[in-house]
């Protein structure tokens, strides 16, 4: 018992002189990042210190053929093609050359008490493991403790097509390198054969600033495949991949045992001092092993009962959302829902676009600026976007579901992006709904097929809204952006104007001056104080239903005059007063030709009613209105169109239970 107490107390004192404080500059990796098993403060993360965030880099060396332009580097690491095209002098199309250094501008922050730069990544293999994900992929930008940590799969979990969670690492300057006149600070992927000395020189900067940002002396050894930060006065010199080719000569890592190697301190009057260290790290050791089962046990746990966004809103009987792992099928999300892609984006050559598209030519226009494309066969649209559209790149790269349109691939040239899309054979719902536009569709929808493409939005939106991580609010739902694959089911497109969801706490949602959308579909409290809530997509998702309902447009009439009409009023005098029947069979598309079962279409007509209810608050949230539309779905699978007289007389009885 007593030699425990002293060894303790021996412990506390080595422990409390060597705690950093929170003006200290970063402890290096010391190749502790190849033992995942266990955690080492140095593997974490870079410590928090007075500035929340900054500007800074990272490099990456290209690989062939996977990471090789600024678009697709900016998607791996989560950063912007134009910023890295000009930080490395180069073209956003241009190719890199394999195993070129690129420098790659980050915005670093602080989440918890360690500096990262988040970004995601989709699994591609079965063989991938947290290791190769940090070492292989990110190049040792980021650690296999630090992905444990933050992901709440386990290594074992693993398969390919999951997204995980990818925390970089960076870091800010502290105020000492402030002072000493440092404005960023560079994570740099030491090679073969560098020193500290040989990277301080590619960089113009001075040795002993590098050692001292990595809390290294001059005798200590780094090692090849290990992160280093460089401190920097002005931002990175944009060729420094000429710099470096030096021979190889540097020590290979050597096998890591959790005692530990590489200590810097060799001079004689620390051998005491080591010999204490080494009992201490024998104590702890052993103190590890211990708990291990225990901390095991614990995480196991904690893996399995996944954050349900806002699960308060779904509490159906027994059917409540108790996990969102992709194999688990849940009420709440159709098992179909979620699909995890296989495949990461595809970043496509230009002219492979060109080919596809028969040099972008007018017959193969959709609409606007998508074409519909032959690629290997299969067709695919591609849109032609101006400028840099990272964002959507970013939002549709993240997000997988069975309703919205997926993003299969890009391509950067001259300045235009062109995202490629899989294609909807069907087109967009408004060709199908409204007058003008119907002629060329001599079809019209069905009951039935209106029903599940109503289903299918609000399953899109339940996911987006809920599920997504992070979660999302389209901002610029419409008839025209559900496109309709060859069996009519649905999927949301455009995610041009999409953004994330910024709180989901009590009422403190964004607030913007710029009001962008489209006529018709858009909130009062959106129109009047630029408030943007997922309740937002709401209002507009009950102006599609209410188009599927009537087949008018979400504003008609007289445009400019005043015999203009909108959908969204014109519910609330369906469905108030007297002859709310005969109100609601004058209401619907006369398309339809009655064979619907009135009873579901007065249901509809009513969660739509809500959804573009003026106060923000009484609007359900999309949760809820899926929820209702799965019933009616499921009750219109049993309606048999010749009890339709029958039902109808019911319409009152429902109104009267509500
Ligand atoms: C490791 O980090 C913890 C919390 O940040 C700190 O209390 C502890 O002293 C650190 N240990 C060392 C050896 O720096
Ligand atoms: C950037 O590249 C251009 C053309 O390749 C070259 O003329 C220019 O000197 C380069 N700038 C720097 C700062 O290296
Ligand atoms: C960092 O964030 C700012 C503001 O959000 C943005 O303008 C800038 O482009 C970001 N930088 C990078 C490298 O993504
Ligand atoms: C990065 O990810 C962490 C963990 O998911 C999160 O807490 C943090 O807010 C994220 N940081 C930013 C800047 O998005
Ligand atoms: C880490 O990744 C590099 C580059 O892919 C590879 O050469 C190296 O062998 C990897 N290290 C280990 C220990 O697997």
């Amino acid at each position: 018992m007593a030699t425990t107490i002293s060894i303790l107390s021996l412990l506390l004192l080595v422990v409390t002189s060597t705690i950093p404080n929170s003006e200290a500059q970063q402890e290096y990796v010391n190749n502790k990042q190849l033992d995942c098993d266990n955690v080492y403060n140095s593997t974490k993360g870079n410590i928090c210190n007075s500035i929340p965030s900054c500007t800074s880099y990272l490099t990456f060396k290209s690989t062939s053929p996977e990471y090789n332009t600024p678009s697709s580097i900016s998607y791996l690491l989560n950063s912007t093609p134009s910023l890295i095209a000009t930080a490395n002098n180069i073209t956003d199309v241009q190719p890199i050359a394999a195993a070129t250094t690129v420098t790659v501008p980050v915005n670093c922050s602080c989440s918890g008490p360690y500096y990262q730069h988040n970004t995601s990544y989709t699994l591609k293999t079965p063989g991938e493991t947290y290791f190769t994900v940090a070492n292989n992929t990110y190049q040792a930008l980021t650690t296999c403790q630090a992905l444990i940590a933050q992901n709440r799969y386990g290594e074992r979990d693993l398969t390919a097509g999951l997204n995980v969670h990818v925390p970089l690492r960076c870091a800010c300057p502290t105020q000492k390198q402030r002072d000493a006149g440092f404005k960023y600070l560079l994570t740099y992927l030491v090679s073969r054969g560098e020193s500290a000395s040989s990277i301080a020189e590619i960089f113009g900067v001075d040795e002993q600033s590098v050692l001292d940002a990595n809390e290294l002396s001059s005798d200590s050894v780094i090692f090849y495949f290990t992160p280093l930060l460089v401190p920097l006065k002005t931002e990175p010199p944009v060729n420094i991949q000429r710099a470096a080719s030096p021979p190889e000569n540097s020590p290979p890592p050597p096998p890591v045992t959790p005692a530990g190697n590489g200590d810097s301190g060799s001079s004689k009057k620390w051998v005491i001092v080591g010999v204490v260290v080494g009992v201490v790290v024998l104590v702890i050791v052993a103190l590890a092993l211990f708990f291990l089962c225990f901390y095991r046990r614990r995480r196991e746990q904690s893996f399995s009962p996944a954050k349900p966004a806002s699960a308060s809103t779904i509490t159906e009987g027994t059917n409540k959302v108790s996990d969102t792992t992709p194999t688990t099928q849940s009420w709440s999300i159709s098992s179909e829902g979620i699909r995890y892609a296989i495949e990461s984006l595809t970043v496509y050559k230009f002219e492979d676009l060109q080919n596809a598209t028969g040099f972008f030519s007018e017959d193969n226009r959709i609409k606007g600026s998508v074409y519909r494309a032959s690629l290997k066969g299969d067709f695919a649209a591609v849109k032609v976007l101006k400028g840099d559209v990272s964002s959507e790149i970013n939002i549709l790269k993240r997000i997988n579901h069975t309703n919205i349109i997926r993003l299969s691939g890009f391509c950067v040239h001259k300045g235009d992006t062109y995202l490629v899309y899989e294609f909807a054979e069907n087109d967009s719902l408004d060709d199908w709904l409204h007058t003008e536009k119907k002629y060329k569709n001599s079809m019209a929808l069905s009951w039935m097929q209106r029903v599940q493409i109503a289903h299918d939005v609000a399953d899109a939106l339940n996911y987006l809204h809920n599920y997504a991580s992070p979660p999302h609010i389209h901002k610029n739902l419409k008839s025209g952006n559900v496109l309709l694959d060859g069996n009519f089911r649905a999927k949301v497109s455009n995610f041009g104007l999409a953004r994330v969801v910024e709180d989901k706490g009590d009422g403190g949602f964004q607030l913007t001056r710029h009001v962008v959308g489209t006529q018709g579909y858009m909130p009062p409290e959106y129109i009047e104080n630029g408030l943007i809530t997922p309740k937002m997509d709401v209002f507009a998702f009950g102006v599609v239903i209410l188009e599927l309902l009537s087949g008018q447009e979400a504003i008609s009439g007289d445009k400019n005059g005043s015999g203009e009409q909108m959908l969204s009023a014109i519910v609330s005098e369906v469905l108030e007063g007297e002859n709310v029947r005969e109100k609601l069979r004058g209401f619907m598309d006369p398309t339809l030709r009655d064979e619907y079962p009135l009873d579901l279409a007065y249901s509809m007509a009513e969660i739509a009613k809500r959804c573009v209810a003026r106060d923000v608050n009484s609007r359900p949230n999309i949760s809820e209105v899926f929820m209702t539309l799965s019933k009616i779905q499921s009750s219109t699978l049993d309606w048999d169109p010749s009890d339709e007289l029958e039902r109808s007389r019911s319409v009152s009885q429902i109104s009267a239970t509500r």
